[in-house]
């Protein structure tokens, strides 16, 4: 049979292999592989999603409603605010935005799946700057911040700080980013995604919009989402706290009306139900901390998360033990050759968790 002919396509993309999500998991397994809310959407979420525009109607393109609501939680004007369907949306349009062919974007590795192909979507060469590797589990995985100010050359038109980092967990310190910030030109779009800030609990870490670094920096762009410890992850949203104009420039290269009046109502509701969340995120943060603990005393070298998932240096075994793990019906996210990451889940993963972790531990012991 002879191929049909197929319309050309830029061969960069050709040979970009598509978004893989974690793996979708069976009635009975745990999927700790997304980084999801393992808790069930709050029931005044469900019952505001009753009152959305009827799905015959386009929604409020500006997300106004969100936006103000935003707005007067940061005490910013309404342009520093901009929202979009999920802050992995947000990262696309900046960088599209601030960077295109010949032009270079940093940014840590590993870290956030989704940072390479937006930059090869851009047409912008990605300079990927390796994270500090060190047997102190207090420094492993952490963004090596003076090398990625080392990196940046005239053509360096952004860079992504991710904090904590998806997938080693470690944050990156206020003092560490300020110094960052002071040793990057001014006119350097930088990117502060803190999709899992709500999880931080390590003293001195660097808090975008608490310390409101986006007025003293105008080149720094904070990102948050509602898909985390807010928990709504299905219907995409997140948003941009930054200066008006260079939101002005997210927002050009947006696709126009994609936040859903669905999202931008639960959204605004999980705003009201705030506390009720918190304590959810604080049930999760303490998961975490038996996590980590009882994984470092099986000999796992786990960096210091602060997020809502743990990471596992597996090494060459990674594919290996990935499948251990979904024989034992959990799924979780393998980075073939270097890590598995796990996001903290239901309670009962917990055990389960650590129980599969021992079981392939002790051939590891001696191994980075
Ligand atoms: C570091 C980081 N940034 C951004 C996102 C995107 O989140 P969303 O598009 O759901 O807001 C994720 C999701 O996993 C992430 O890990």
């Amino acid at each position: 049979m002879t191929e049909p002919i197929l319309p050309r396509i830029r061969p960069e993309i050709a040979a970009l292999a598509p978004y893989r999500q974690g793996k979708q998991a069976g009635p009975d397994a745990f999927k700790l592989s997304s980084n999801e809310n393992p808790f069930d959407p709050l029931p005044s979420v469900t019952k505001a999603l009753e009152g959305t525009t009827p799905i015959n109607r386009y929604p409020d393109a500006s997300a106004a409603r969100l936006r103000e609501r935003l707005a007067a939680r940061y005490g910013v004007g309404l342009d520093e605010v901009h929202v979009a369907s999920g802050s992995v949306a947000i990262l696309y349009q900046l960088v599209q935005a601030a960077a295109s062919v010949g032009d270079e974007v940093i940014y840590a590795w590993r870290s956030f799946e989704a940072y390479p192909g937006l930059v090869l979507v851009s047409g912008a060469t990605a300079v990927q700057i390796p994270l500090i590797e060190s047997d102190d589990l207090a420094l492993t995985g952490r963004h090596d911040l003076d090398a990625m100010a080392d990196a940046v050359t005239s053509r360096t038109r952004a860079i992504i700080v991710c904090t904590p980092n998806n997938p080693t967990g470690p944050i990156v310190t206020s003092a560490e980013f300020e110094a960052f910030v002071n040793r990057v030109p001014a006119d350097c779009l930088i990117i502060l995604d803190e999709a899992y800030a709500e999880f931080v609990r390590a003293q001195g870490a660097v808090d975008g919009l608490g310390e409101r670094v986006f007025e003293k920096h105008p080149n720094v762009v904070v990102l948050r989402t509602f898909s985390k410890a807010y928990g709504l992850a299905g219907l995409r949203v997140g948003y941009a706290i930054g200066h008006a104009k260079v939101l002005d420039a997210a927002r050009a290269t947006a696709v126009p009306l994609s936040v859903t009046s669905a999202a931008e109502v639960a959204a605004i509701a999980s705003l009201d139900a705030e506390g009720e969340l918190l304590k959810r995120v604080a049930v999760i943060v303490e998961r975490r901390g038996t996590l980590v603990e009882a994984l470092r005393g099986q000999g796992w070298a786990v960096p210091d998360s602060q997020s809502n998932f743990v990471w596992l240096p597996t090494g060459e075994r990674t594919d290996e033990i990935a499948g251990v793990f979904r024989d034992a019906d959990i799924v979780v996210r393998p980075f073939s050759g270097d890590g598995i990451r796990i996001s903290v889940g239901e309670h009962e993963s917990v055990e389960k968790v650590l129980q599969v972790a021992q079981s392939v531990v002790a051939p590891l012991q001696g191994q980075k």
